[in-house]
């Protein structure tokens, strides 16, 4: 039995692998933006043990998050899994000046790596679309390109992968992987995506709980259960390092180096 921690559990993908992992047996802790989405959460998977509150577009929020979540005690697994989609229709700056979806998608998920006390295994929610990032990382604010919604999702998305194979290469003692969940028909997804739903959910908890050798691995990249390749900039240690400094210059919270 594992103790698992999900970011973004209130709905989609998050609160199904919380369902999932309570149905196998498993603790969860979940995660929402705010009291009310906390009691909502709770209601939809009400085995859970708790659930911490922590807006994550703002950084002072996502340290709360990272002290709550440490005050509970160890966990096996944290699974970053909270998102924003590619549809914001302009730069939506957060309390920090952030674009909010920089914000929740890369920053947060920095940030909670850095601060929540270090688990057995971590997963990172990623997508099929990290294949189009931007690989220069120039311009993560978005200040001086004019904004696109889905580059900067898929600016993040590669930026997730960049973090997960980082936390590999720099802490052999944990298990880092990331994935795509395919497209499927969340709230982000939207009602018309074609990808098996059932599935969507499915690999980030065998990660962060199964014992299968397959699932035991690190600085990998999955779709459904299987290897699959990201793009080879991902594997860039430098791009690695350079996304690592610059969300400890935008957080102020630095990355233990092992
Ligand atoms: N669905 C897809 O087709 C797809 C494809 C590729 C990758 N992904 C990735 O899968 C992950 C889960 O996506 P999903 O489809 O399950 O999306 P979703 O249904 O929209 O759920 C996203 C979750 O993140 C939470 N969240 C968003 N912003 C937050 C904030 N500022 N603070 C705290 N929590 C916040 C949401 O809370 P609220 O419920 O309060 O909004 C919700 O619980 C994301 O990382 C996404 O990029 C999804």
């Amino acid at each position: 039995m594992a103790r698992v921690f999900i970011t973004g559990s209130s709905d989609g993908l998050g609160q199904m692998a919380g369902q999932l992992l309570i149905e196998q047996g498993h603790r969860v802790v979940l995660h929402a933006r705010s009291e009310q989405r906390g009691k909502q959460a709770l209601a939809a998977v009400p085995e859970a043990e708790s659930v911490v509150i922590g807006d994550l577009t703002s950084i002072a929020q996502t340290r709360g998050v990272a002290e709550q979540v440490n005050a509970l005690g160890a966990f096996d697994a944290v699974i970053h899994n909270a998102g924003v989609g590619y549809r914001e229709p302009r730069r939506i700056a957060t309390e920090d000046g952030l674009p909010q979806v920089f914000a929740v998608n890369t920053l947060a998920p920095y940030i909670l790596t850095a601060l929540i006390r270090r688990p057995k295994r971590l997963i990172y929610l990623s997508s099929g679309l990290h294949k189009s990032g931007d690989t220069s990382l120039q311009d993560l604010s978005w200040e001086q390109r004019p904004w696109q919604g889905q580059q900067a999702y898929s600016d993040t998305k590669f930026h997730d992968v960049l973090l997960a194979f980082a936390i590999a290469r720099r802490w052999p003692d944990v298990l880092s992987n990331a994935l795509e969940p395919g497209w499927v028909a969340t709230k982000m997804g939207g009602a018309g995506a074609p990808d098996d739903l059932d599935a969507g959910h499915r690999t980030q908890v065998w990660l962060a709980v199964s014992d299968d050798p397959a699932a035991k691995v690190t600085g990998e990249y999955f779709f459904h259960m299987g290897l699959r390749k990201p793009i080879p900039a991902t594997r860039n240690a430098d791009l690695q390092e350079k996304l690592l400094d610059a969300c400890a210059d935008f957080s102020g919270v630095r990355l233990p180096q092992s």
